[in-house]
């Protein structure tokens, strides 16, 4: 059985030292950056991605735990994404898509751990985010990824019908939005 809890909520849990761990275990996982050129870089690139979220929003950053309490997935964000000069700076491709942040203010990041996926662990994590925000009055959400990843697919089954690509750099990435 698997249950859903903020990390707000955590709190005593977290110091144990075992939740926390395992959030980065799947972070890093999950990552297509896999070489760092020191621990450095590779902090600064965990703070952007996930430190950042649980400092700033642990009230919408949700890990979801098995009946032995071992992390199977989280996701993270910030509800109004224009808040923040501070992740414009982190993310300075955020420019070219702050236009779409009035219709889809929240941002987002989710990663669930390999034997956990396809099992609608990361539709029920979406849900959970997705009904607190708009519980806080947020419209809407988007979360960017790669046009050719597969999880275009799983976010499309979710409602984000808004989509759109964006060229960074040498890179292309995917704009997804949806209207809560
Ligand atoms: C994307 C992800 C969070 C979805 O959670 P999930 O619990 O696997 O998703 P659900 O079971 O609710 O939905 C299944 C859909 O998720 C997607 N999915 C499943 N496994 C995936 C994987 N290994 N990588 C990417 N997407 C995957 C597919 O679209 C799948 O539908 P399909 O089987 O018809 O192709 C999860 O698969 C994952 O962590 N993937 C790797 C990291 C990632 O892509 N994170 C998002 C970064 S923007």
């Amino acid at each position: 059985m698997i249950q859903v809890k903020s990390l707000q909520n955590l709190g005593p849990m977290l110091e144990k030292g075992r939740i926390w761990p395992g959030i980065e275990n799947i972070f890093f996982e999950s990552s297509v950056k896999k070489k760092f050129e020191s621990p450095e870089e590779r902090a600064a690139f965990k703070f952007k991605y996930l430190d950042w979220y649980a400092k700033n929003h642990s009230g919408c950053f949700f890990v979801a735990l098995d009946q032995d309490q071992k992390v199977q997935g989280y996701i993270c964000g910030t509800p109004n994404t224009s808040l923040h000069p501070e992740l414009f700076e982190m993310h300075p491709w955020f420019q070219k898509t702050s236009h779409l942040f009035t219709s889809f203010p929240a941002h987002l990041h989710i990663n669930c751990a390999e034997k956990a996926r396809g099992l609608g662990l990361g539709s029920t994590l979406l849900n959970v985010f997705e009904n607190t925000i708009h519980s806080q009055g947020i419209i809407g959400v988007h979360l960017v990824t790669s046009p050719d990843s597969r999880n275009v697919g799983f976010y499309e089954k979710n409602g984000y019908k808004f989509s759109q690509t964006v060229e960074w750099k040498t890179a292309s990435l995917l704009f997804m939005g949806k209207t809560l």
